[in-house]
């Protein structure tokens, strides 16, 4: 058996790990937050116990005549059970201190008044007492059992100390159990619900991705309801999508394959039959004659479609290797290619700078230029139109483009052409036209970075191919 191969990265910090450290965190954030106080709790509790054990004692003294007659080991009990080394007892004015046989020399004293109750008061005597040094003498003031009675105690800090650090530990312990034991419960939990599903959902993508035209690797969508089952019905059919365009696209790309094969063998085999009739064409027989010439006009279509249907695969299938080219004359030779030069009746006027270079594929951007002139030309021969015909080429610059307009003062672009410009095999009006000298030009100029517009005015043709700045090469 084969080990499951893991489509995610070895150094995937996953989301079960973040979760179980987020609810970890969270959950140690929220004791602390509850800890502080609790323990001032704590210490106010056990400084209140000790309290109520001296106001008792105090009570008795108070009872007592004459405290100094009491027997030594009474008092002793007294004071040992309140945890004391003295209580002061206070009321109208006079003070009775009863205090252990052997007298203890008091160090340093800290204060505890009880009679303070507020919140802050609190918490800043726990802080106190647990980072204070250790070996202090504790104040403890309070209220007696009568009114205007106050108990005051002195005992050592650091049993209370110990208490504290004795609750806090436990504290932590117990926090860390209630952590460890909900973020496992919270991680089951959430694995269960979302970590599987989405990992599954991610280890899915990753696989199709490497693969995609492996219908087998399309997601199984769950039945749930929730966005999860939505996110994997999604991807499913995304997937699917895919699959089935990836199929067709291969299969247009081998029927292109076919038709261009198919498409070259026709042109040979027409450009024989051209010859052929080209010889018929020079009989004398005058029926010959009549008919030739429309077996040669035919012949020539013909042939120029199968040629131009072999160029839209071959030209628009190449990215532009550009090299400085001289703007002039590749527009000067693109007229000369479109039968414009020296034509009997249409002008050629080109005005682009002399200077004009740009970093452009010059054949590509010559086809450009054909394709845009021999339309010009072809409006301008099948119109009898304007006195002077011509055909004009200009450049204009802006911040950021380059500009060289095609225009000529023909016809204009017929609606047929204007509903479909730029789409291939569509955009031809013209008798004999393939349609695609346009949309050919397009790409190209799109593949340099430009574009081609078709500018809309009230006589003529114009077109704008836009070139980027960036081509333009510095003299
Ligand atoms: N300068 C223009 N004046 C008038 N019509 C034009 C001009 N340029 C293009 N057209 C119209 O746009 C149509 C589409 O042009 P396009 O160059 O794409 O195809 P085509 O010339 O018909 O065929 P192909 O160039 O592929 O042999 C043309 O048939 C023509 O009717
Ligand atoms: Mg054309």
């Amino acid at each position: 058996m084969t080990a499951k191969r893991s489509f995610l990265p070895a150094r995937f910090w996953g989301l079960s790990n973040k979760l179980i450290a987020t609810i970890i965190a969270v959950i140690l954030l929220v004791e602390i937050v509850f800890y502080v106080p609790s323990l001032a709790l704590f210490r106010a509790n056990w400084l209140n116990d000790r309290l109520r054990v001296g106001v008792v004692a105090a009570r008795v003294l108070d009872a007592v005549p004459d405290v100094m007659a009491l027997p030594r080991n009474l008092t002793d009990r007294l004071l040992t059970s309140a945890g004391a080394h003295a209580i002061v007892y206070r009321r109208e004015g006079q003070s009775q201190l009863i205090e252990l046989a052997d007298p203890v020399t008091l160090d340093v004293v800290a204060t505890a008044d009880m009679r303070q109750t507020d919140f802050m008061t609190l918490m800043l005597g726990a802080f106190d007492t647990l980072f204070a040094n250790p070996g202090r003498t504790l104040r403890i003031v309070g209220q007696g059992d009568l009114d205007d009675s106050l108990v005051e105690l002195l005992m050592p800090e650091r049993p209370l100390r110990q208490d504290m650090l004795d609750y806090s530990r436990q504290i932590g312990v117990l926090s860390l159990a209630v952590a460890a034991a909900t973020a496992v419960a919270l991680y089951l939990l959430a694995s269960f619900l979302f970590i599987h599903p989405v990992r599954r959902l991610t280890e899915n993508m990753l696989a199709f991705r490497q693969a995609p035209e492996n219908g087998n690797l399309i997601i199984t969508p769950s039945t749930r309801r929730d966005e999860i089952g939505v996110a994997e019905r999604e991807l499913a059919s995304m997937e699917q999508d895919i699959f089935s365009m990836l199929r067709q696209r291969r299969h247009l790309a081998d029927l292109g394959l076919a038709v261009a094969k198919i498409n070259h063998d026709l042109r040979n085999t027409l450009t024989s039959a051209q010859l052929l009739s080209d010889q018929v064409a020079t009989l004398d027989d005058p029926k010959v004659q009549r008919l030739a010439p429309r077996l040669v006009t035919t012949l020539d279509r013909a042939i120029g479609f199968a040629q131009s249907v072999l160029e839209y695969g071959r030209e628009t299938s190449v990215p532009p290797v550009p090299t400085p080219t001289r703007m002039h004359s590749l527009v000067d030779d693109a007229a000369f290619d479109a039968r414009l030069v020296g034509h009997p009746t249409i002008a050629f006027i080109n005005e682009l700078p002399l200077e004009l270079q740009l970093n452009v594929d010059a054949n590509q951007m010559g086809r450009v230029m054909l394709n845009l002139l021999k339309n010009a030309r072809e409006a301008l021969e099948a119109a009898n139109g304007p006195a002077e015909p011509a055909v004009r080429a200009t450049a204009q610059q802006t911040e950021d483009w380059i500009t060289i307009e095609v225009s000529d003062n023909g016809p204009g672009l017929p609606p047929r052409a204007r509903e479909n410009l730029f789409v291939a095999f569509e955009g031809s009006a013209r008798a004999g036209g393939t349609g695609l000298g346009l949309a050919i030009a397009r790409e190209i100029t799109e593949a340099h970075g430009g574009q081609l517009l078709f500018i809309d005015q009230p006589t003529g043709t114009r077109f704008d191919i836009m070139l980027p700045r960036s081509l333009e090469v510095s003299p």
